[in-house]
Formats: structure tokens, C-alpha cells, sequence
């Protein structure tokens, strides 16, 4: 291993303020902070304390002021409404101030919360910044989300504003956000003190008298308004993400800690610099959109780009390279499964030879393990490096990466490389012995995490030190498994929990498990994550029926099919249950999930030596091969 890497990566192990102090040199602080780390602070430790900023301003007006008010900021395609708009800097800075001045004018300040449930539209990237040039905390919540999941996270956040748009739009449907919105308000025990809506052609939205207003209406005569200066360690946002209930973890990030990391992240790992085309596509609603469609990218002067499209079928698999190409976009950063949709249309790569690729730099994929067979399609067609980087919501940033801004090192495909400046990674063993190089165990990060990472759940110290510091006392739980091999790269092989990666969407298989089991004719159930050549996993149901129920089984799936996709919404992509005489068990009552998706991945297994009723095991067998799955190699 060259010394560049590990020079740094061991600096910030040994002097993690020294490192980080001169990383935050690069961001405008308003109250340079007393201390660079309280290792102490509870629930976990705090950065840049005492220091004060504006995330908006380093965002924006900075740029503006050292001359790049003409460079473009965002840059929005959209090939479902045949779109496109560029915002400069100046332009954008002028937006967001003047929907800042709608939300002050509205009563919006420092500490509110802002529900965000938009499509990708810039309005969701300006209300984002709005908020946080306000120091009121946004909680974006993603479109795919039913009214129900809307409504867990308004009664956790208790927003003043919720803002949104008539409709999303998804290749084949308008996907009509304000009934979604009246009935999630309904449902919540807190009401916002009213919406702000911006209107779209592809549907019109019925506006409640005296809580909803037009976004256009509001914008028309708005007063662009100031830069609030924040502590460092005041909450930017708040971003639910799957926890293993149905009840959504609120993780929050701070101010300072995240604008010195992420920008420090945009010319480290991605090498890319102010003026350089940088395109996350992902979506604002995940922690992907957060980091590098709207703040990373920002920060650091680049110019972003936000997609309201597919990697498929808008109009074809060639729309990833015309993007490129058009825009001169330097690193393209998306998830695994958008390759193997674009590879299973195009498998000879025919689009990319209609497209001038000559300005790309580098791929970047995360989100779900990226599988050998796609990184190596991506290499050989872009002929460009292919990187796979590991990180989740909790940590804002990669945890693991091949930091091409410092030194391009060997890649080893399956393993995201080597842990980043900040990330002391361990793998543990159920009683927290260190594994030796080579060997599974749980992966954890010897506390303090690094800027960035969340300091704690929103309103939820104790559920946060309950979920990811208890377990090892002194680390931090990542949820991953996997190991370090002699190189120092990391492998991440599976999670401990009942998280699975759908398309690249975290999904708790516990949240679908609870929708199953309200339905009244469901006595228990379980479900599972299958393997799925194009989105990773898919969640597939097994459901025991309560005594006496003789309606058609085939009915009874179709309902819980629908349940999901009412309660949860269509981004579970839950399609698929079948009903079951019982479910496998150990002897203490435990069902055996982890066998039955072996099972269902035709993968060999163990039947467990706690295993009340090992017959149970070839029904369940047969149970899934008749839905198409458990087929032996
Ligand atoms: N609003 C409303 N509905 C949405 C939505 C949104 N913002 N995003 C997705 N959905 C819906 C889809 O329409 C689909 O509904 P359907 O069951 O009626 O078909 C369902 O949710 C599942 O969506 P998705 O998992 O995205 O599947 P898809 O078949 O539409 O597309 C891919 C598959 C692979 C092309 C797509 O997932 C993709 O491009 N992934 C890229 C990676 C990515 O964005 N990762 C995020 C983290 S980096
Ligand atoms: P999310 O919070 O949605 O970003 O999901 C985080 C989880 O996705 C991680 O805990 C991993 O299980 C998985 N994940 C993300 N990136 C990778 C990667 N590069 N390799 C393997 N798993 C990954």
C-alpha cells in the first residue's frame, strides 16, 4: 500500500483533530468553534464545538462572492416531462433566499422542523437549502412512500411546513402527491401549520383553505432572506431510514462536522473540484441525494445535476450516457442495480458508442454490494475506474472507498476497498474479540465516528446508544458483516439484522412483516430478501392463515400485495407472498428466516440443531418453488 493513503488515513487515527481542524479550514465559519472534538459529549461526541456556520452560505453565497455567481450550480433534466434548466450560482442562491423568505415570512426559524416530500424537481434541492439557510431542519421524506410511512414522520418530527409538489412522475403513471399528503395529515396526531405546493402541469392539486399555498403565488413577491448563523452542532436534518421495526430511525445531522467532511470527501475520494460536473443519481429522498446531489457537490463549488429519470426505458438505456455526455459530467455516482438494468437491456453496451464519454473521469457505485460481474461490465463498456464505496444513512459518507483523490489504489472486486480518514474499522467477534485478518464478524467503528456521522436519533438518545453503542461498548454497531483481508481492504458481506437492499432502497423486512401480520386473516408470517439479478433482493412474504379461514388463497395474497404497497408504499416493491402451512422454528419459537432464504436462493444450508420440526423445512421448499423460487442448482 503506497504511502499517500496511509499516511493520511493513519494521521486521522492518531490525531483526529489535527486532521480534521485542517480539513475545516476550507469551510467559512462564522464562530471559528473552541474545540475540535468533544470525545466526551453523550450520547456520543460532538465536533467543531462552539463554532458556528451557515451550510446555505457555504453552499452558495460563498461561491458567489469568490466569483462564481455565473457557473452553473444545478442543473435539472428530466427526460418523463422533456425538461431541461440550469441554475447558476447566483441564480440559485437568489432562489433559495427568496423561498427562505416565504418560509420566515410563514414563520419558519431556527430549530423548526420542514418536511420536504417532493419529486426530483429543483424546488426540492432549493427547499432543502431554504430551510437550512434558515437553521430550520429539513426531513426530506422520499415520493415512494405511502401517506402512512408520511405520517410516522410527521408525528416524529412535528414539522411547522411541509413542502411538496402536485405529482411526481414515474415512466408509466403521474404519481399524484397532495392526496397522499391530506391523508398522511390525517392520519398524523400533528398538524403542520400549513403546505406549500408547488403546482405541476401533469396534475393539479386541490388546495385546502387557509393550510395549503402555491409555491409560485408565495415566490411571486418574496423577500430573499439572510444567512441565520447555527452552532456546528445543530441539526441540519433529520433522515428516517429503516431500522428493524416498522418505526423509522430519525437520523440526524449536525452543521459543521457534515459541511468539513463532505467537502473534504469531493476531492479526496471523488476527485472532483469547484467547477467540475458531479452527478449523484440517486434521489433527494435517500442519504445519497443529501450527501452529493445537493450538499457534497455544493460545498465544494461543483456544479450537480439532478435526474428525473431512469437509467431505463426514459427513452432508452442509452439515458446515463447522453447525460454525460451533454453535460460533461466528470464523475457519475449511482447505485449497483441501475448498471444491471442498463447491462440486461443493453448487454453489448450498443448506446455507449452514440455518446462522447471522453469527459467522464470515474464511476462510483454504492448503496448495495456491487457484485463482480457489474463492476467488470462497467469497467470493460466505460472503460473508465470503477469504484465501489461502502456507507450508510448513520454515516453521510463513505465508511470505505478507493479515495482516487488520494491515491488509486488496487481494486479488489467484492470489496469496497480500504476504510476512509476517520473510519477505525473493526470486525468483532460475538463476544468482541478482534477476528483475525480473513475471518467474518461483525464490522464496528471504534467510537468517535468522524464528522458527519450522526450524534443521534432524532428525540432519541436512548433508541440511538440501544441500537448501535450498546452491543460493543466503545463502538459503534454498523449492522454490516464481513472482514478484513491482509491488504487492510474490507469486505462487506451481509447485514445482521433484517435490513435488505432492494434496487438499492433499504427496506426492514420487520416493517412488511408488521403490515402482513394487521391483516385479519394472517395468524404469523415472516418475510425474507431473495436474491434478485436486477434489484439486488426482492422482499418475498410467507404467511400462515388464522384457523377457520377458507377464503381464496389466491385473493388473500392479492390483499396483502395491496396492503403493502398502501402502507408502505410502491418502493417496497413487495409483489410477492404465499400462504403456508406453518413456518420453520427453533425450539424456543424463533422462525428461521436466515434458512428459508437460503432455501429460496437455492444456496446449500445447515438445518439448524435448534429446529423444532425439520419436515416443516420441505414444505416450505415446496412452498416457494411454487412461487418460482428454492430451485436447485
Ligand atoms: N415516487 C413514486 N413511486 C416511486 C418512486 C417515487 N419517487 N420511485 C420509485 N417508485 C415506484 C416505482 O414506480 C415502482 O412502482 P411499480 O411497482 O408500480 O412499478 C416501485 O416504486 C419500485 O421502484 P424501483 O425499485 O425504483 O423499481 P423500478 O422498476 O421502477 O426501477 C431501477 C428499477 C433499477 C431502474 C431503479 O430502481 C433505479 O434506477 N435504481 C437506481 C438506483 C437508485 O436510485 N438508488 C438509490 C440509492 S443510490
Ligand atoms: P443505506 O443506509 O440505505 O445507504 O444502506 C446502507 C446499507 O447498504 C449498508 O449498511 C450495507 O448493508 C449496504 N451497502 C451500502 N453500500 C454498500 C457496499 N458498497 N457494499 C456492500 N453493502 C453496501
Amino acid at each position: 500500500m503506497s504511502e499517500n493513503y496511509k499516511t493520511l488515513y493513519e494521521r486521522s487515527i492518531t490525531d483526529p483533530e489535527g486532521f480534521w481542524a485542517e480539513a475545516a479550514e476550507a469551510i467559512d465559519w462564522d464562530r471559528k468553534w473552541d474545540r475540535v472534538l468533544d470525545a466526551d459529549a453523550k450520547p456520543a461526541a460532538r465536533w467543531f464545538v462552539g463554532g458556528e456556520l451557515n451550510t446555505c452560505y457555504n453552499c452558495l453565497d460563498r461561491h458567489v462572492e469568490a466569483g462564481r455567481g455565473d457557473q452553473a450550480a444545478l442543473i435539472y433534466d428530466s427526460p418523463v416531462t422533456d425538461q431541461q434548466k440550469t441554475y447558476s450560482y447566483r441564480e440559485l442562491q437568489d432562489t433559495v433566499a427568496r423561498f427562505a423568505g416565504v418560509l420566515s415570512g410563514r414563520g419558519v426559524k431556527k430549530g423548526d422542523r420542514v418536511i420536504v416530500y417532493m419529486p426530483m424537481i429543483p424546488e426540492a434541492t432549493i427547499a432543502m437549502l431554504a430551510c437550512a439557510r434558515l437553521g430550520a431542519i429539513h426531513s426530506v421524506v422520499f415520493g415512494g412512500f405511502a401517506a402512512n410511512e408520511l405520517a410516522t414522520r410527521i408525528d416524529d418530527a412535528k414539522p411547522k411546513f411541509i413542502v411538496t409538489a402536485s405529482c411526481g412522475i414515474e415512466p408509466h403513471r403521474v404519481v399524484e402527491y397532495k392526496p397522499l399528503l391530506d391523508k398522511a395529515i390525517e392520519l398524523a396526531a400533528h398538524k403542520p401549520d400549513g403546505c406549500i405546493i408547488k403546482a405541476r402541469p401533469q396534475a393539479s392539486a386541490s388546495m385546502i383553505e387557509g393550510r395549503d399555498l402555491d409555491w409560485d403565488d408565495e415566490m411571486a413577491g418574496a423577500e430573499p432572506a439572510d444567512c441565520v448563523p447555527v452552532a456546528a452542532t445543530d441539526p441540519l436534518y433529520i433522515l428516517y431510514t429503516s431500522g428493524t421495526t416498522g418505526i423509522p430511525k430519525g437520523v440526524v445531522r449536525d452543521n459543521g462536522g457534515h459541511a468539513v467532511a463532505l467537502n473534504w470527501s469531493m476531492k479526496n475520494i471523488y476527485n472532483v473540484d469547484a467547477g467540475d460536473v458531479f452527478w449523484a443519481a440517486s434521489d433527494v429522498g435517500w442519504v445519497v441525494g443529501h450527501s452529493y446531489i445537493v450538499y457534497g457537490t455544493l460545498l465544494r463549488g461543483c456544479t450537480t445535476l439532478m435526474y428525473e429519470g431512469k437509467p431505463v426505458g426514459t427513452p432508452d438505456p442509452g439515458a446515463f450516457w447522453r447525460v454525460i455526455s451533454d453535460y460533461k459530467v466528470r464523475v457519475l455516482f449511482t447505485a449497483p442495480t441501475a448498471f444491471r438494468a442498463i447491462k440486461k437491456e443493453d448487454p453489448e453496451g450498443t448506446y455507449l458508442a452514440k455518446y462522447d464519454l471522453s469527459c467522464m473521469d470515474s464511476l462510483f457505485l454504492a448503496g448495495e454490494r456491487c457484485d463482480p460481474d457489474t463492476l467488470f461490465w462497467a469497467r470493460d463498456k466505460l472503460n473508465k475506474p470503477v469504484v465501489d464505496h461502502w456507507w450508510q444513512t448513520e454515516t453521510g459518507w463513505a465508511i470505505a472507498a478507493n479515495p482516487l483523490g488520494i491515491q488509486a489504489m488496487e481494486v479488489k472486486p467484492g470489496s469496497p476497498t480500504v476504510a476512509m480518514p476517520g473510519y477505525d474499522v473493526r470486525i468483532l467477534s460475538d463476544d468482541g474479540r478482534e477476528m483475525p485478518d480473513g475471518d467474518m464478524g461483525d464490522m464496528v467503528i471504534k467510537l468517535p465516528l468522524p464528522p458527519a456521522c450522526l450524534p443521534t436519533l432524532w428525540n432519541n438518545d436512548r433508541g440511538f446508544t440501544d441500537s448501535y453503542l450498546s452491543r460493543y461498548p466503545g463502538y459503534y454497531l454498523s449492522g454490516d458483516a464481513g472482514f478484513r483481508d491482509a491488504d487492510d481492504y474490507l469486505w462487506i458481506m451481509s447485514r445482521t439484522d433484517d435490513i435488505i437492499n432492494v434496487a438499492g432502497h433499504r427496506l426492514s423486512t420487520g416493517g412488511i412483516e408488521e403490515v402482513l401480520a394487521s391483516h385479519p386473516d394472517i395468524a404469523e408470517c415472516a418475510v425474507i430478501g431473495v436474491a434478485d439479478q436486477l434489484k439486488g433482493e426482492l422482499p418475498v412474504g410467507l404467511a400462515v392463515l388464522k384457523a377457520g379461514v377458507d377464503r381464496d388463497q389466491g385473493e388473500i395474497t392479492a390483499g396483502l400485495v395491496k396492503l403493502v404497497r398502501e402502507r408502505i408504499g410502491p418502493v417496497a416493491a413487495f409483489k410477492t407472498v404465499v400462504i403456508v402451512a406453518r413456518l420453520p422454528k427453533t425450539r424456543s419459537g424463533k422462525v428461521l428466516r436466515g434458512t428459508m432464504k437460503k432455501l429460496a436462493d437455492g444456496q446449500e444450508y445447515r438445518v439448524p440443531a435448534t429446529i423444532d420440526d425439520p419436515a416443516i423445512l420441505d414444505e416450505i421448499e415446496r412452498s416457494l418453488q411454487s412461487i418460482g423460487y428454492a430451485k436447485k442448482a
